[in-house]
């Protein structure tokens, strides 16, 4: 048995050679389906059918999002049912199967350690094909380098941005920026931001300004990606002004 796990970029126009390649040489592909309407199961299909191989959908494990103080506990829980959901499509079908990643498999993304969870229980060999991320997307659309000179980025999610202010980081990628807040209290007011949604489909939104002015911008174009497509994802590079 074995298990591709593909980067697919933000869409079908990121699959890159390598990963159509890897798609070739498997026989199916597994996905995790989230509800009747997951847009981003729709977007794996159309790679599939692209390909030419057949996708296997597997209803996604409810997951506890209630309980913030026992968040790692939560996913942890999360992680172990779709093991168990996957494990029993691999079991029954053997072959070499593919995990079509959204963005690339190293970022804010599960699939690497469900996969290592199932290679303890099966008798499987894996591999990991890269794919463009959001923050590169981002990058890009912006026409920026997301560090300074010789300087660091730091990375982390929305809800773990203060920490990283408080921590002194003045150069940070924001992903899951769901709780992402950019009020006076945030102290973000003079900061410089790029900020993107919905990158590399028809429903991309871009804003790039000083936080002060530009967030109620960032609040309409928000509100345009999530009317547009039914749901929004957002990235964001914020930098201090003197940084
Ligand atoms: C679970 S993480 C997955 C990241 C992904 N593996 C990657 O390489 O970009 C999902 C977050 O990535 C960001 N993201 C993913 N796709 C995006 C898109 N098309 N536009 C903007 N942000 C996106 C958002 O911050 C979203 O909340």
């Amino acid at each position: 048995m074995r298990v591709r796990i593909v980067g697919i970029g933000m869409g079908p126009q990121h699959v890159t050679a390598e990963a159509a390649e890897a798609l070739r040489s498997c026989d199916y592909a597994i996905a995790p389906e989230k509800s009747d309407d997951d847009a981003l199961l729709a977007v794996r299909r159309g790679i599939c059918a692209a390909h030419d191989l057949e996708l296997v959908a597997v209803p996604d494990p409810a997951r506890d999002r209630d309980d913030p103080a026992d968040y790692a506990g939560a996913v942890r829980d999360w992680h172990a049912a779709r093991v168990r959901a996957y494990e029993e499509v691999l079991r029954e079908r053997g072959g070499t199967a593919a995990f079509l990643v959204w963005g690339d498999p190293s970022l804010y993304d599960s699939t690497i350690r469900i996969v290592t969870e199932l290679a303890i229980r099966l008798p499987i060999e894996y591999d990991v094909l890269p794919g463009i991320s959001a923050p590169q997307l981002l990058a890009a659309r912006h026409r920026i380098v997301l560090n300074g000179i010789g300087q660091p980025v730091h990375l982390t999610t929305a809800r773990r941005l203060g920490e990283a202010v408080a921590a002194g980081g003045t150069n940070i990628v924001v992903v899951l920026g769901r709780r992402l807040d950019l009020s006076p209290a945030s102290g973000l007011s003079d900061w410089s931001i790029w900020w993107g949604a919905n990158l590399g489909t028809p429903s991309e939104e871009l804003v790039a300004g000083t936080v002060a002015d530009v967030v109620s911008e960032i609040d309409e174009a928000s509100a345009r990606a999530r009317a547009s497509a039914g749901w929004i994802m957002d990235v964001c590079l914020l930098r201090q002004a003197s940084s």
